[in-house]
């Protein structure tokens, strides 16, 4: 079986952690996230991804290679200018044969890759749609459907007034190469917005799969840092809690014995804590430097970043290579770009 990622999107909602760190290279709990969607990939038995791609990629080409450390191959495809949802497939159609595999890049989850393909196949489905539940559907597409799992109806970042059920599109699904037929080629098109609205009102046969286990589309800096909460405290299977189970620390730290490190917390390779630091609540990612009293809270930080003697980061997310002054205070929800000096 054939799988395409899509890993096109901007990641605006992300800044300043993706302003020079591609969403799909940013570190969970120390590996890169798309090494977690490719293993569940190879786990179920695909053998061939097709990453399709518009922007910063070149980090992710050199990481993954051609895949087969993952047991997989792997084809990487840019489109000249973002194709959308939709476009982003059909630019590869080439690459394609048969019943295959489209799934957005950004969704950490335990989906039963099996399971579904085993329902299409049953449903002799078209198309077929994990489906998720969530507490607020609007930032999702939320799809209808009958007794039977076939979808009613697919509406893209429903208006409060539209909301009529909690199920939402997980972002993984199985197709037909017949769906690509009626794809426009050359310009773009949105899957959610323009693709299953057509088959649904053209009568085709498109089937939505529950699912249960765990999922999160982290698309803000608090969504990545409840993945983390979430891992941590076992809710997944990709991780199992050790004995100090909600801190995970990376090679070649360096942390003083008087630091107070509170979980969850992730410290990604080659870290400094320096005597009397407070690290509570975070994920920090590799080669940053915590001087001595430093306090953070609730924050991610992404790499490079040194934070002086004394300062305090709390409830916000530091873009790489920042750095915060001695005594300095990083304000709660304050956006820091790469590079910065604050406090
Ligand atoms: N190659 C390529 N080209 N990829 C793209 C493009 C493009 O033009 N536009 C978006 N993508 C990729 C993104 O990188 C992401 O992996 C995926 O397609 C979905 O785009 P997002 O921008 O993240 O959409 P969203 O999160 O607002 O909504 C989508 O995901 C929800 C689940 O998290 C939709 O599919 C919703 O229906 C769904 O519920
Ligand atoms: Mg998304």
């Amino acid at each position: 079986m054939q799988a395409v990622i899509l890993v096109g999107g901007q990641a605006t909602r992300l800044r300043p952690l993706t302003i020079n760190t591609p969403k799909s290279m940013v570190p969970v709990l120390n590996r890169p996230f798309l090494e977690y969607v490719i293993q569940n990939l190879s786990r179920h038995g695909v053998t061939e991804i097709i990453l399709a791609r518009h922007h910063l990629a070149g980090p992710i080409e050199s990481y993954l290679g051609d895949g087969s450390r993952f047991g997989v191959g792997i084809r990487y495809v840019i489109e000249e200018e973002a194709r959308g949802t939709a476009g982003a497939i059909k630019n590869v159609e080439k690459y394609l044969d048969g019943t295959f595999l489209a799934l957005n890049g950004d969704i950490f989850s335990d989906l039963d890759i099996t399971e579904i393909v085993r329902f299409h196949t049953e449903q002799n489905a078209r198309a077929t749609i994990a489906l998720v539940p969530v507490e607020d559907p609007s930032a999702y597409g939320l799809i209808e459907t009958d007794l039977t799992g076939r979808v009613r109806r697919f509406l893209e970042k429903p208006d409060p007034g539209e909301i009529t059920t909690n199920l939402i599109n997980a972002g993984t699904y199985v197709l037909e190469p017949e769906v690509l037929a009626q794809i426009p080629p050359d310009v773009q098109v949105s899957i959610e917005r323009e693709t299953y609205p057509l088959l649904v009102s053209s009568g085709q046969p498109v089937y939505a799969f529950s699912f249960a286990g765990y999922w999160m589309d982290v698309g803000t800096s608090e969504k990545y840092l409840q993945l983390h909460r979430d891992l941590l405290s076992g809710k997944s299977t990709w991780y199992t809690p050790g004995t100090d189970e909600e801190v995970l620390i990376g090679e070649g730290c360096s942390i003083d014995p008087t630091a107070q490190i509170t979980g969850p917390v992730v410290i990604g390779a080659g870290c400094t804590v320096g005597e009397g630091s407070i690290v509570e609540d975070s994920v920090i990612w590799h080669d940053v430097l915590l001087g001595s009293r430093v306090r953070v809270q609730s924050s991610v930080i992404a790499d490079n970043c040194t934070l002086n003697d004394g300062s305090i980061v709390e409830g916000t997310a530091l873009g790489d290579h920042v750095m915060v002054v001695a005594g300095g205070r990083v304000e709660p929800g304050s956006t820091v770009e790469p590079g910065e000096r604050v406090g």
